[in-house]
């Protein structure tokens, strides 16, 4: 019986990335939106996954924030750093998130975890863009800034448009826009329709959506019912060889059609 539902879960894995146009996804039972230990059992796929794809040597791994990563971050294990040198950097600062799921303090949190290394976006995540453009331009930011342009790894989750919004406490008008621009995910400060279409873009530096394309290992891990649109829609712009971590709640939703 247990093999009965492996194999179902595989036979259903490879039914969503075809259906998503993605090369690898992964699939944990449960439902995010209604079971709190479900991204852990995420986080500790990303683990794996890593642990898989990641080669011997040096491997700068740019990471984002929320609270699914907050979850991954948990979740790795010193393995990860035998035989390699890791640094976690943070992907994109300033996107306006809470301190304790910022992308600062997940890279703390894997390095601490891995016993690998961590550098740190001097960046506040809460300041205009007038008082952000000078700072690009302090040494400290442009060293970790050129770690981001080397990483070969990324990780990082996805968000529903208009409640990633509100979080970050975006303004009311853009809040507005959004909405009339149907946007119905997030990823990386780049906002979306359910075409793939991206409709707004939180101005910030580091990684940037197309700088994906050119790394060689992409996790994406996000998972919930409330998420399937989400996840749908971003896999229209997410390059293929991504990685996506996700659950049945989203999965089931996704392959249905919703
Ligand atoms: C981050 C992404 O990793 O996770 C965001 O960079 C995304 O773009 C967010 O919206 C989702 O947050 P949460 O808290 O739902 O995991």
């Amino acid at each position: 019986e247990v093999m009965d539902q492996l194999l179902g879960v595989h036979a259903k894995e490879k039914q969503l990335g075809q259906a998503l146009g993605i090369d690898h996804c992964l699939i944990v039972a449960g439902d995010s939106a209604n079971l709190s230990k479900i991204p852990a059992a995420m986080g500790k796929l990303a683990n794996e996954t890593l642990d898989l794809l990641l080669p011997q040597g040096e491997s700068i791994i740019a990471v984002m924030g929320g609270t699914t990563m907050a979850h991954v971050a948990n979740a790795l294990t010193p393995k990860l750093a035998k035989k390699r040198r890791l640094i976690f950097v943070p992907a994109r600062g300033g996107l306006g998130e809470m301190v304790d799921i910022q992308a600062n303090t997940i890279c703390a949190q894997m390095a601490v975890h891995t016993g690998g290394e961590h550098r740190v976006l001097y960046i506040p995540e809460h300041v205009s863009e007038q008082t952000y453009k000078p700072l690009l331009a302090e040494p400290a930011v442009k060293e970790v800034l050129q770690l981001v342009d080397k990483s070969t790894a990324v990780v990082h989750s996805i968000g529903e448009a208009i409640p990633m919004a509100q979080r970050r406490d975006m303004s009311a008008a853009t809040i507005t826009m959004l909405k009339q621009k149907q946007a119905v995910g997030e990823a990386f400060g780049y906002f979306f329709d359910q075409t793939g279409q991206v409709v707004y873009k939180i101005p910030r530096i580091g990684l940037q959506l197309r700088d994906l394309e050119q790394i060689p290992s992409v996790i994406a891990v996000a998972g919930g019912s409330n998420k399937a649109a989400a996840i749908k829609a971003y896999a229209r712009l997410a390059p293929k060889q991504t990685w996506l971590i996700t659950d049945e709640g989203a999965a089931n939703l996704i392959l249905k059609g919703a």
